[in-house]
């Protein structure tokens, strides 16, 4: 399989080298306005590839994108300490109207896969602007969102988060909704979980991962200014799921035709990726306060979406 990666800056190199560490992709190809950085990046990667398997790794341009069947769109700007990430809306909305139809000039069958800030509206601007199914413009959402909650609460309960079963949904930002009734450990509902091994969730034990979750970016950017390792391995984990035809349910942003009511909105649910992109997607069954809070998130993506002139 051949994917390209528009914007070689640390999220789109981080992905590049996660997917040669996975040694799930024949040929990728680097893409950056700045060539001396694409091409550094690439050789970079290319140097480890020795040690995992046979990826051809290349620097390239847009021609270069044609054949590719995943492009991971990382390009435009990413949050300063103390920013939003929906202040970035303007400018990579901007970025996006530039690259969007390049790809789809050489690269029209690609499924696009986009991380660049606000991922969600970002993921809706693209699906717009490319004119493809929704299923074919995926965001890389709340896949990492996700992976800190199981992360987090598996350090809680000791156990792998690999082993943790939960999502966080709705926008990847401040409004995102971490689904605790739906938790599990193994088969096990968490709470029960919990109590079994001695390790109860009290309020304050979920509050300080609510907080790990959700502030997990604004402390990492406030520390080194920007994040890159998990949202790379969630990338590759995303193009591995595509390029095997896994059907795997992953927490993933696409427009979502009616979301609790909020018509024509891009938001991350559990869905099934495979080779054609996102074929389903699996609503789980949330409690009273988590579907209030699952619209409301909905509602501020929406608001959003419909402040980016077509
Ligand atoms: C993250 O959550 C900044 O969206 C990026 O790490």
């Amino acid at each position: 399989m051949k994917v390209a990666i528009v914007g070689s800056g640390m999220v789109g190199s981080t992905a590049g080298f996660a997917l040669v560490m996975r040694n799930v992709v024949s040929d990728l190809v680097l893409i950056d306005l700045n060539h001396a950085r694409a091409r550094a990046e690439a050789e970079d990667i290319a140097h480890a590839v020795p040690f995992a398997g046979s990826t051809v790794v290349r620097a390239g341009d847009y021609a270069d994108i044609a054949g590719a069947a995943v492009v991971i769109l990382a390009c435009g700007v990413s949050q300063r300490p103390g920013e939003t990430r929906p202040e970035l809306l303007g400018r990579n909305a901007e970025v996006f109207r530039a690259v969007i139809g390049q790809v789809m000039a050489v690269a029209p069958d690609a499924i696009l896969l986009v991380a660049s800030n606000p991922v969600d509206t970002i993921t809706q601007v693209s699906t717009r602007l490319s004119g493809l199914p929704p299923g074919r413009v995926i965001g890389s959402g709340t896949i990492l969102d996700t992976a800190r909650f199981r992360w987090l609460i598996g350090r809680h309960l000791g156990i792998a988060p690999g082993s943790v079963h939960g999502y966080v949904l709705g926008e990847h930002g401040d409004s995102e909704v971490l689904a605790w009734s739906n938790v599990r450990a193994g088969s096990v509902p968490l709470t029960a979980f919990a109590a079994q091994i001695g390790a109860p969730l009290t309020q304050d034990v979920r509050d300080r991962i609510d907080l790990g979750v959700r502030r997990a970016a604004y402390t990492i950017i406030e520390g080194k200014g920007a994040t890159w390792y998990g949202i790379g391995a969630g990338l590759a984990r995303i193009v591995q799921a595509i390029g095997r035809d896994e059907q795997a349910v992953l927490s993933v942003s696409i427009v979502e035709p009616d979301a609790l009511g909020v018509p024509d909105v891009a938001l991350s649910l559990p869905r099934l990726v495979g080779a054609q992109g996102v074929t389903a997607t699996l609503w789980p069954d949330l409690d009273a306060g988590e579907t209030e809070a699952l619209r409301h998130s909905a509602e501020v993506l929406k608001a959003m979406a419909d402040s980016v002139p077509l």
